[in-house]
């Protein structure tokens, strides 16, 4: 580890009062007072030190004027893709969108189908990613994920159901799906064979697949994440979306890369940029990215924050299913996100919200958001000190059922 850095993920640091989307947005509290955030996806960590000395060095220079992305971009996303992913990239298959990965989702959506056009996706599923179909104009066709067993025990309990992807995809001419991985909620980390049946599939009904990969690097101890491009048969027929965002609590940087082999694919996402006027880059964005997929120091962080969320995934976890009878949930293989089931509750929908809200002082993801059948479960962000995760645990004990 680096010597230069501690860690403290312990250090709790006040988010009320600094427009925090997580903390700071009343008409989620219904009016109650004293409400945890523990719903959207971002930590309650500082940055990496390092990253956050190199942007105050930028800021001293006082000059923040349009900035666009180096040679040395290119270098430290090739070599942290190789490192991390053993995955070769060419320097013409990266680009990046400022805006972020959902963004990025769209203006792809805009290139490689027309407005009408069926586009596929698994359900549960993170709402802007699917959503990004019907907000482009495009049908949204779906399929719900397998569960081996309800509630699930083990994150291994969730597949993809393969044969009703092929069936709808052959019925609604669907050629573009919408892929999430790390999945948001449920948290699979989909493997090698997994992928290659996926890949065997959308090569013979030539599918074009856009991969939300933006959980790629939280991840549980032994488990490897594979990016879509680099499985094989996919490297043309795939957009692979990564950014620092979840991996190093960067979401307010507000960036993202993009890697696309297919080179017509990547002249007309450039062309679509470019006709959005977003050929420039954010000034801190930019050196963020550079400084953390380069600087040792940034990566021990992220191995140890990876730590710290296992163990209050895994300490969630084990509370919830021994003390909250008819609630269920297991650790996830990747992101740091617990998808509980409340369906052994006599609780659903508006009612549970309220409840967990106005009774209990906790603000979590309605069920409803990654599918709208989903009443009977919440997403609850572990990404906090084990603090802040001891006292939501206390409260759901209180919980009426
Ligand atoms: C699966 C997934 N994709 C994308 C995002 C958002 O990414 P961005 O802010 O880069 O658009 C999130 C945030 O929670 C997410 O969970």
């Amino acid at each position: 580890m680096d010597k230069r850095y501690t860690f403290d993920f312990d250090e709790p640091v006040r988010r009320r009062h600094t427009n925090s989307f997580k903390w700071d947005i009343p008409e989620r509290h219904m009016g109650c007072e004293d409400v945890l955030g523990m719903w959207t996806a971002d930590m309650d960590f500082r940055s990496p030190q390092p990253m956050l000395d190199m942007l105050r060095k930028r800021l001293d220079h006082g000059v923040l004027g349009y900035t666009i992305r180096g040679e040395r971009y290119y270098e430290i996303i090739q070599n942290w893709v190789q490192r991390r992913y053993g995955w070769s990239l060419e320097k013409e298959d990266i680009h990046f969108c400022p805006p972020g990965v959902i963004p990025a989702v769209c203006m792809l959506l805009d290139v490689v189908t027309k407005p009408g056009d069926a586009v596929f996706a698994f359900m549960p599923n993170y709402d802007s990613l699917y959503g990004a179909a019907g907000s482009m104009g495009r049908r949204l066709v779906t399929a719900p994920l397998l569960l081996e067993r309800s509630p699930a025990k083990s994150c291994a309990d969730w597949h993809m159901d393969l044969e009703s992807f092929e069936r709808l995809a052959k019925e609604n001419d669907i050629h573009t799906m919408l892929f999430c991985s790390p999945h948001n909620p449920v948290g699979r980390v989909w493997r090698m064979d997994e992928l290659q049946a996926l890949a065997e599939i959308c090569r013979r009904l030539d599918i074009f697949v856009i991969s939300d990969e933006v959980h790629c690097d939280i991840l549980r101890e032994g488990v490897r994440h594979i990016p879509m491009g680099s499985v094989p048969g996919m490297e043309d027929r795939s957009a692979t979306l990564m950014s620092p965002n979840k991996s190093f609590n960067v979401a307010g940087l507000m960036t993202a890369s993009v890697f696309i082999h297919n080179r017509s694919v990547m002249a007309a996402f450039r062309r679509k940029l470019s006709s959005w006027a977003m050929t420039l880059d954010t000034v801190f964005g930019t050196l963020a990215v550079e400084e953390l997929y380069s600087d040792p120091a940034c990566e021990a962080w992220l191995e140890e924050v990876n730590r710290y969320l296992s163990g209050n995934l895994a300490y969630a976890a084990e509370t919830i299913n021994r003390s909250l009878p008819g609630v269920s949930t297991y650790v996830p293989e990747g992101t740091y996100l617990l998808w509980l089931d409340f369906s052994g509750t006599q609780l659903r929908g508006d009612a549970l919200c309220r409840h967990l809200v106005c009774d209990l002082g906790l603000d979590l993801c309605d069920g409803r958001e990654f599918d709208p059948s989903k009443d009977d479960h919440m997403r609850l962000n572990c990404a906090c000190t084990r603090a802040t995760l001891e006292e939501a645990m206390r409260r759901l004990q209180r919980s009426r059922r």
